[in-house]
């Protein structure tokens, strides 16, 4: 996820507005950022590493003025978060510039097929193939040029380009990747969303996929991609900035729970090949045959991400038959573990600067282990330390509490486990082709189970008051019912509990009682008659239940007080769905409690002290 913004004004402005509305989009990204502005047939780039406040402080030291440009805030995913990968990109002649936001999927043949004609490449991103693509079908028309270039792109891209021969003009398109296009007066402008032009008008357009917006001061036209001219009506925006930067959504919390459809995208995005029956991880960097010579996996995370790893387990043992561990990082350091000389170990956090995390990590490395990072940011500790990774393209993520940077970690670990199946011969190009098809209904699958937001706001009013909170679960939902205690308890200062289901009568069955709700993972799998004896059991000790079960299951309504319903999914799929309404009940109650969600107490979003 990274945020791209243009402007096309009067004057020499363009400089101070496009930084200032790149400060609104840093919650997109911001390992390095970067500008493009056009004066005197000029085009002029400065890009810096890390966060924007590092370009503001150049751009102060250097007297640039123009009226048209292009700004960028990156969030790695191709490429280190260098200058020489920071946007904008150029071409060749360096008369053409673009700043790209998303993946395209088939950079590498486009990038061999541009060296063969002559192009050389400056950095390692798949953004630069695009300003390259789009010299090469230049020929007077920038519009044209760029509708001909995105044919030719496979993946996701927002994009914004410039001409230095063509003043006072920008192209922007997109396909699966947001983009608008501000309406102001003598000046119009391009941005990821509304909050980067609210400094300068409230009336935007909304681009639609494939369709290619051709902006000047006074006039936009836009066209699809057949060459037919689009008959736009400009929305006014009425939110106030605040309300904007959150996309609309009172806290971050919410709006990143509903990013999890597009993160789950993001996160398959180039990664499925149906034709070959593979799975591509390419930063993975650690060859086949030692993969298929691995006897034993230990997993190493803290919180949430730990919650993530005992997912892993589940999958890798079905999936690629080989014994996993789990471990708490924080205890794994101060262990004397086992760790073998070629035993793999995985690594899972978010944020890559978790202190525990790293310390054990180290500690693997040491023993001989090769070490896989899963991992959300690009420049991190354990990004950079790790023999191979592989990245979880959930964007930043602001709420404290992780949402959807857990669900791009299943979606990263089920496709490590496939690949590792694959390899070792467990799994057939044939059954990569059925799992790729089911991972391909899997974002519409997490639209679906936020279709229930409402029905479980009702239940969340319901249980405000009480003082205890049980979630159970089995099997792979086993660690999404600890991933729901955990919600809950740190958002909404909520003492609660995961269990496995099955452990129930060996203690907790004690603190059954009516002032007690228990939150039941049910859906449909091999063990759902067990996990609805365990709700049985729960039930007839006047415990209120509150039950996740899959579309369809009207029976189970006679053992619950509330059901929330989600899609039926296969069953390894399940956690990635049955986790949406846990997050958004813990939402609702903590926002009922009046509690701070995006900022809980005592919790910070990185630890990177023991
Ligand atoms: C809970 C949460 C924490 C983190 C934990 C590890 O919502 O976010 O439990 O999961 O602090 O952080 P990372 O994944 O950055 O290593």
């Amino acid at each position: 996820m990274c945020g791209i913004v243009g402007c096309v004004t009067a004057g020499d402005e363009a400089p101070r507005i496009l930084i200032s509305s790149l400060k609104r989009l840093e919650y997109r990204g911001y390992d390095s950022a970067g500008l493009a502005i056009l004066g005197d047939g000029e085009i002029e780039t400065m890009r810096e590493v890390g966060k924007l406040a590092n370009l503001e402080n150049s751009l102060g030291d250097k007297s640039i003025g123009g009226s048209t440009g292009l700004g960028h805030t990156r969030w790695a995913t191709h490429g280190r978060p260098t200058e020489v990968n920071a946007h904008p990109h150029r071409d060749g002649s360096g008369r053409i510039v673009v700043v790209h936001n998303g993946i395209i999927e088939n950079y590498r043949e486009l990038r061999a097929e541009l060296r063969e004609k002559g192009h050389v490449f400056a950095s390692d991103t798949d953004s630069e193939v695009i300003a390259h693509l789009v010299q090469s079908n230049f020929d007077g028309d920038l519009t044209d040029a760029v509708a001909q270039s995105i044919r030719r792109l496979k993946g996701a891209y927002a994009i914004g380009v410039m001409h230095a021969d063509r003043p006072e003009l920008i192209v922007g398109a997109r396909k699966d990747c947001p983009l608008v296009v501000g309406l102001g007066e003598g000046a119009n402008f391009l941005a990821s969303d509304v909050t980067a032009v609210m400094d300068q008008t409230n009336r935007v357009v909304y681009l639609g996929d494939e369709e290619i917006a051709t902006i000047r001061r006074e006039t936009l036209e836009i066209r699809k991609l057949s060459g037919e001219a689009v008959d736009y009506t400009p929305t006014t925006i009425s939110w106030s900035l605040a309300q904007a930067e959150r996309g609309g959504y009172p806290h971050f919390m919410l709006k990143e729970i509903h990013e999890q459809p597009t993160v789950v995208s993001d996160t398959l995005l180039g990664r499925l090949d149906e034709d070959k029956g593979e799975i591509r991880l390419e930063e993975l960097a650690i060859d086949d045959e030692i993969l298929k010579g691995i006897k034993r996996v230990n997993i190493i995370a803290c919180g949430t991400s730990w919650h993530a790893g005992h997912v892993a387990k589940f999958y890798i043992e079905q999936l690629a038959r080989i014994p996993v561990d789990v471990d708490y990082a924080s205890e794994l350091r101060y262990r004397d573990p086992v760790l073998e000389e070629g035993g793999l170990v995985i690594a899972i956090s978010q944020s890559g600067e978790t202190a525990d995390t790293i310390a054990a990590m180290r500690m693997a490395a040491k023993a001989g282990c090769k070490v896989v990072g899963v991992c959300n940011v690009i420049g991190s500790t354990i990004v950079r330390e790790a023999d191979g990774t592989i990245m979880t393209h959930a964007g930043p993520e602001i709420g404290v509490a992780s949402t959807k940077a857990f669900v791009s970690q299943l979606v990263a670990l089920l496709l490590f486990s496939l690949k590792l199946g694959r390899v070792r011969g467990v799994l057939s190009e044939g059954d990569i082709r059925k799992h790729c098809q089911r991972l391909r209904q899997l974002p519409h699958a997490v639209e679906a189970a936020l279709q229930s937001e409402a029905h479980v706001r009702e239940v969340a009013l319901k249980y405000v008051s009480a003082q205890d909170f049980l979630f159970i679960g089995r099997g792979v939902n086993y660690p999404i019912a600890l991933e729901g205690a955990l919600k809950l308890k740190e958002i909404s200062y909520i003492h609660a509990e995961g269990y496995p289901a099955g452990e129930l009568k060996h203690g907790p069955i004690a603190l059954l009682d009516e002032k007690l709700p228990v939150v039941a993972i049910c859906t449909e799998s091999t063990i759902y008659d067990k996990i609805v004896t365990n709700v049985e059991e729960a039930r007839v000790r006047d415990a209120k239940m509150i039950v996740i079960a899959s579309a369809g299951d009207d029976a189970i309504q006679e053992v619950a007080d509330d059901v929330i319903y989600v899609p039926r999914m296969d069953e390894l799929l399940s956690p990635i769905v049955n986790v949406v309404p846990l997050q958004l009940l813990s939402y609702f109650v903590a926002r009922e409690r009046g509690c701070d969600v995006d900022q809980p107490r005592n919790l910070a979003k990185s630890v990177t002290v023991e």
